[in-house]
């Protein structure tokens, strides 16, 4: 058995369908800076949110499985469409605890609704599986959910462009039927959302809270960590380590401007050795 000394030193492993899963990243990173994390972004087989959820499944075990060669001592599915489709997968094989986002986002959305009715906006992978009414509802059964797919924001965020008149454009169409229902609170129940959220919360106005789950997940992988003993103790500042199935130079270019730093220990990996 290994040493828990040693286990704590090893680093979190945060695996998304691109660079939407380094929102969750940011804020693991700002509440947990001592923490060494090796993240992958698949973003050479992204979109995952329109893909069957077999191949959900197959593609979160590969990437679980060179997460593990990493030695990590913990997986966060930073992808809701992975967490609605494969998390049962990921946990039973995994052999480390396994963190997902759907239940932290939809927790805080109940915390936040004064009006009882809820936004959820996701893949369509997600929003096909309901995880989130099943979420929502099991938390406050009196909660109305209203909920729809917006697949072009994933691309939107991949290309970079989290602003500007097209984006605008696309959001309000996206948002008007969830607004024309009364929302007052609206679940980015995509972490590549969040990239666009200066746009979505403009097309949302004041009157509607927007819920991402980044700062919950962070929550929950604290208290995780710290129930199995495995904070790292030693001094310093926790490194990052990036890998990307797709362009490291874009990886780059996008993943500094969406963190504020320069983003330099980038790798490209063949996902499908795993
Ligand atoms: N960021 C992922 C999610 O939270 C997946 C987006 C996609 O690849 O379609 O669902």
């Amino acid at each position: 058995m290994a040493d828990p000394g040693d286990v704590r030193s090893r680093p979190i492993g945060i695996f998304d369908s691109g660079l939407g899963g380094l929102t969750v990243l940011k804020a693991i990173a700002a509440l947990l800076p001592k923490e060494h994390i090796v993240y992958f972004g698949d973003s050479g087989r992204a979109p995952y949110g329109s893909k069957s959820p077999e191949t959900i499944i197959k593609f979160s075990c590969q990437n679980v499985r060179f997460l593990r060669e990493q030695a990590v001592k913990m997986i966060v599915i930073a992808c809701n469409t992975a967490s609605s489709r494969a998390y049962e997968a990921v946990r039973d094989s995994a052999g480390v605890p396994v963190v997902e986002v759907v239940r932290p986002g939809a927790a805080a959305a109940c915390r936040l609704t004064r009006s009882g009715r809820i936004g959820v906006i996701g893949t369509r992978g997600t929003i096909e599986s309901n995880v989130y009414i099943r979420a929502i509802q099991c938390s406050d059964a009196a909660v109305t959910v209203v909920q729809r797919a917006c697949p072009l924001f994933v691309s939107l965020a991949e290309e970079g462009w989290w602003d500007g008149e097209i984006t605008r454009s696309i959001a309000a169409v996206y948002l008007r039927p969830l607004l024309e229902q009364q929302i007052d609170t609206l679940v980015l129940g995509c972490t590549h959302y969040p990239l666009l959220s200066g746009v979505i919360a403009e097309v949302c106005g004041p009157a509607v809270t927007l819920v991402q789950a980044g700062q919950s997940v962070a929550a929950v992988v604290r208290q995780t960590l710290a129930g199995a003993g495995l904070l790292r103790t030693e001094p310093g500042a926790g490194h990052h380590t990036y890998y990307t199935s797709d362009s490291v130079d874009q990886f780059q270019i996008l993943g500094s401007s969406f963190l504020a730093e320069t983003v330099s220990d980038v790798h490209r990996i063949d996902i499908e050795r795993y």
